[in-house]
């Protein structure tokens, strides 16, 4: 199995990735941490322990992290997610297992005592960040950063040129890419937009299963009416759990290596400026997904979701 950390906050999407990892065989999740990005990370952390109790996972432990980025203000996305984060449709809390905290340490700890671990991170990059300042040598035993995060091609989702994740702390996503050592594999915008949930496929969740299809039309409503005034698109994109399916089976997007870089000031603050063209000649530091087959991850995310084998 591959052993993973999901670094997120929760998030109407990072919920459906956390029940997608939670659902796949392939990955064992050492633990979840949090982020300040879609909500603050304590909040996060509460949203964590709500999907994981609905998925009767609380086992998993949650870790609370970093409550703001690096050096820029914190600005959060409740506008998309709700002021809750999960659609402010009353998902229980859960009151009897808290959350730790220390976040950071505990990706170090598993850094350390983990010959393999994946980090699979679909919030801003804050807490690797941190870690990477206070020990990069424990990197040694990452095998694989996958970040939902940046664009290549694809307009921004946050401002004309960005994407929230690397906008809300670009300093932090700057120095991942810049010291972590090895590519990161970015699952952008470029592939993230092509994954759609639309009504006709929230309908067919409840021929499959009904507590479950409820959960997910439930939290995912303030998502739709977000996509449909926002961006007039009939559905909502779900970014991060592709990363997850991603880290799970990495034919299901392709792309190429280059040096990224991202902005940190201006108008063009928390762009990932890719140089395709190998302009400045650096060694890459970066996998830019920019394909992928939305149809062969919609049949992964629902069969493992539903718990139903395919064909
Ligand atoms: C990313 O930003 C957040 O709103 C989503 O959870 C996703 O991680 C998409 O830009
Ligand atoms: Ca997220």
């Amino acid at each position: 199995k591959k052993k993973i950390i999901l670094d997120c906050d929760p998030g109407i999407d990072d919920a459906l990735a956390l029940m997608l990892a939670l659902s796949s065989p392939e990955l064992s999740i050492c633990g979840i941490t949090t982020v300040s990005g879609n909500v603050p990370s304590d909040l996060g952390a509460c949203n964590a322990l709500r999907t994981l109790n609905f998925m009767n996972r609380l086992d998993i432990p949650v870790y609370c992290g970093a409550e703001k980025p690096l050096v820029r203000d914190y600005v959060s996305a409740q506008d998309t997610h709700g002021a809750d984060g999960l659609g402010e449709i009353g998902i229980p809390l859960v009151q009897d297992v808290p959350w730790h905290s220390a976040a950071v340490d505990f990706i170090l700890d598993t850094l350390r005592t983990t010959t393999a671990l994946t980090i699979v991170a679909i919030g801003p990059l804050t807490n690797i960040a941190l870690a990477l300042r206070r020990d990069k040598k424990a990197f040694q035993n990452l095998s694989q950063l996958v970040s939902m995060g940046g664009n290549f091609r694809s307009y921004g989702n946050c401002s004309p040129v960005a994407e929230y994740n690397y906008w809300c702390d670009p300093d932090a996503a700057s120095e991942v890419f810049e010291n972590l050592g090895r590519p990161i594999h970015m699952v952008g915008l470029d592939v993230t937009r092509k994954i759609v949930l639309t009504p006709n496929l929230l309908e067919y969740m409840h021929v499959l299963d009904r507590h479950t299809a409820e959960f997910i039309q439930k939290i995912t409503r303030f998502y739709f009416d977000f996509h449909w005034k926002q961006e007039g698109i009939i559905g909502c994109v779900i970014n991060d759990p592709l990363a997850v399916a991603y880290a799970v089976n990495p034919d299901l997007c392709h792309g190429f290596d280059a040096y990224t870089d991202i902005e940190t000031k201006g108008i063009c603050i928390g762009q990932s400026v890719v140089d395709s063209m190998n302009f400045w000649h650096k060694k890459p530091n970066s996998h830019v997904l920019t394909q992928t087959d939305p149809l062969a991850f919609m049949t992964m995310f629902l069969s493992r979701i539903f718990q139903k084998e395919p064909g």
